[in-house]
């Protein structure tokens, strides 16, 4: 600095030279992308249109109905380790969490109908807080997506072991594996070790490393990245069998359960108070998570403006509903000590001597658990997608199947990844980081709505969310609120989330933020020769 005869500091050509490189590397982490281009990047894309409002709803229901209601759900009304139980407060909570969604999911609706485009909330985000921001929540929704995907695989595997178990013309060897040959590591240390047997007498070692692979996990996982491969039209028809079939089964629970409710079980309606109807609606959050998965296909969507509200909104009221008749039956057929936290919903019909149900419950768990399986991944591709486009990630991403017009190439990579985590994270933790995941991006989403409504007051916004601020407000201190309140509990996840979000900056700036500013160089070289 140097002080000229007014007595006012100037800065020397060097000082200049940092100030203007720093303000050029902050206007570059605020980059915002405009939703016009978005829109005609989105038409070049070639993605076919296939989808209408009935087939988002039948999307959405099978991306949300899955391992919350026929597992999570015993976890949140008893409570574990980390965790406090709701009880039969259980229903309370899970208004409380299908609140926190609602407010989201009416601001999804707004920007879905939009900017109709794949990339959700990473592109909303884009649009409005800039590449910074963009990329930190295309990286954190993987934890939903993806991290989800290991979490439900691992209830899938689970059930799919209690299904074949059934077949007794089946050998040993099929129905009764070694245990370290369908579950990750944590899991099978913690069951061993329950039982008094030292782990390391059992798990077989490979170069001194433990060997403990989820096989069924394995085999469905090649199963839904060959689905997804094949296409989407597949994906979708498939999806509606299996939405019927577990929307069968859960009718099926709420009928005949509800003859055997005993009001007694209700009290005391919340044995852990508050305290436990908060922690209950913080986990059973993962039950509703998956309607913004439908945001995602918002290119494959036919008349998107109309069909994608009515999709999101749609998918999730169908679903508050039979989760809370689910609640209060459930609480009022077994007493909250007896619940089964592996498979709570059907144990309830075995108590009850209803075998036949439980069967046919244990039959729609799998088929359920599936099609949530085939929503997530799709999800998580549609996101990694858009993040390759706008050169965050390679372009070898943005292949597509010259045959099926499928981004092959990602959906590989993405399956390969969610098989090596199922090998490394347990079915809670995942379902705990999924939570953080997804409430972070309903959260920024809630802002986006704001920002752009100050910035952009003009744009034709087909739907837009009632009573705005206050809604998109009460989604930010809903969502928030749950989330922080959460973490004086849980001890796993609460480290790995900060874990991941440092990771994604870290690798942000020694990849993104290079290939975004090659990309700006080759794009102002191209306009300077036109
Ligand atoms: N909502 C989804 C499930 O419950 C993630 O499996």
């Amino acid at each position: 600095m140097t002080q000229n005869n007014n007595g006012d500091f100037t800065p020397n050509f060097e000082e200049k030279a940092e100030v203007s490189m720093i303000s050029k590397f902050v206007k570059n982490l605020l980059t915002l992308k405009n939703p016009d281009s978005m829109l005609e990047q989105a038409k070049k894309g070639g993605l076919k249109k296939t989808l209408g409002a009935f087939d988002l709803i039948i999307l959405g229901v099978g991306a949300i109905i899955g391992s919350g209601i026929f597992t999570v759900v015993g976890l949140a009304a008893k409570g574990s380790a980390e965790s406090l139980g709701a009880g039969p407060g259980l229903v309370v909570s899970m208004v409380l969490a299908s609140l926190a969604c609602i407010f989201s999911a009416l601001c999804y609706s707004e920007f879905a109908s939009m900017i109709p485009v794949a990339g959700s909330a990473y592109l909303y985000t884009y649009a409005t807080m800039g590449e910074f921001m963009a990329w930190l929540i295309g990286w954190v929704l993987m934890l939903e997506y993806l991290v989800g995907y290991i979490a439900v695989v691992s209830a899938w595997s689970g059930y799919f072991m209690q299904f074949i178990k059934g077949f007794s013309f089946l050998p040993q060897w099929l129905t009764n594996p070694p245990i370290y040959l369908i579950h990750d590591y944590s899991t099978v240390v913690h069951e061993l070790t329950t039982k008094g047997i030292d782990p390391n007498s059992v798990i077989p070692h490979f170069m001194g490393v433990p060997i403990c692979v989820n096989v069924p996990g394995i085999l469905i996982t090649l199963f839904i990245i060959a689905t997804l491969i094949k296409g989407i039209q597949e994906s979708k028809n498939m999806a509606g069998i299996m939405v019927a079939i577990k929307l069968g089964v859960v009718a099926l629970f709420i009928l005949t359960g509800m003859f055997y409710i005993r009001p007694e079980n209700w009290t005391p309606f919340a044995p852990n108070g508050m305290s436990g109807i908060f922690m209950g609606a913080f986990i059973i959050f993962f039950a509703y998570i998956g309607f913004d998965a439908i945001a995602t296909a918002a290119e494959e969507t036919k008349n998107p403006q109309k069909n994608l509200p009515i999709g999101i909104i749609g998918s999730l009221a169908v679903c508050t509903i039979i989760y809370v008749l689910v609640a209060l039956v459930l609480t009022g057929v077994v007493p909250i000590s007896q619940i089964d936290v592996q498979a709570p919903i059907a144990s309830a019909m075995k108590m009850v001597g209803q075998d036949w149900v439980a069967g046919l419950i244990s039959i729609g768990a799998l088929t359920g658990l599936t099609s949530v399986l085939l929503v997530l991944m799709l999800a998580g591709t549609r996101i990694l997608y858009a993040m390759s486009r706008d050169n965050f990630l390679p372009s070898v991403f943005q292949k597509l199947h010259p045959k099926f017009k499928t981004p092959h190439v990602l959906t590989i990579t993405v399956g390969a990844i969610c098989l090596i985590g199922s090998l490394l994270l347990n079915i809670s933790t995942a379902a705990e980081l999924c939570n953080f995941g997804t409430f972070a991006s309903f959260i920024i989403v809630c802002v986006a709505v704001l920002i752009l409504r100050k910035t952009d007051p003009n744009r034709p916004r087909p739907f837009k969310v009632p009573f705005s601020p206050f809604l998109p407000i009460m989604g930010i201190v809903c969502c928030s609120g749950l989330m922080i309140y959460s973490m004086q509990f849980l001890k796993t996840s609460r480290i790995l989330f900060p874990v991941w979000v440092i990771l994604g900056i870290a690798f942000y700036f020694s990849y993104s933020y290079r290939q975004q500013r090659k990309a700006q160089n080759i794009n102002a070289n191209e306009e300077n020769n036109v």
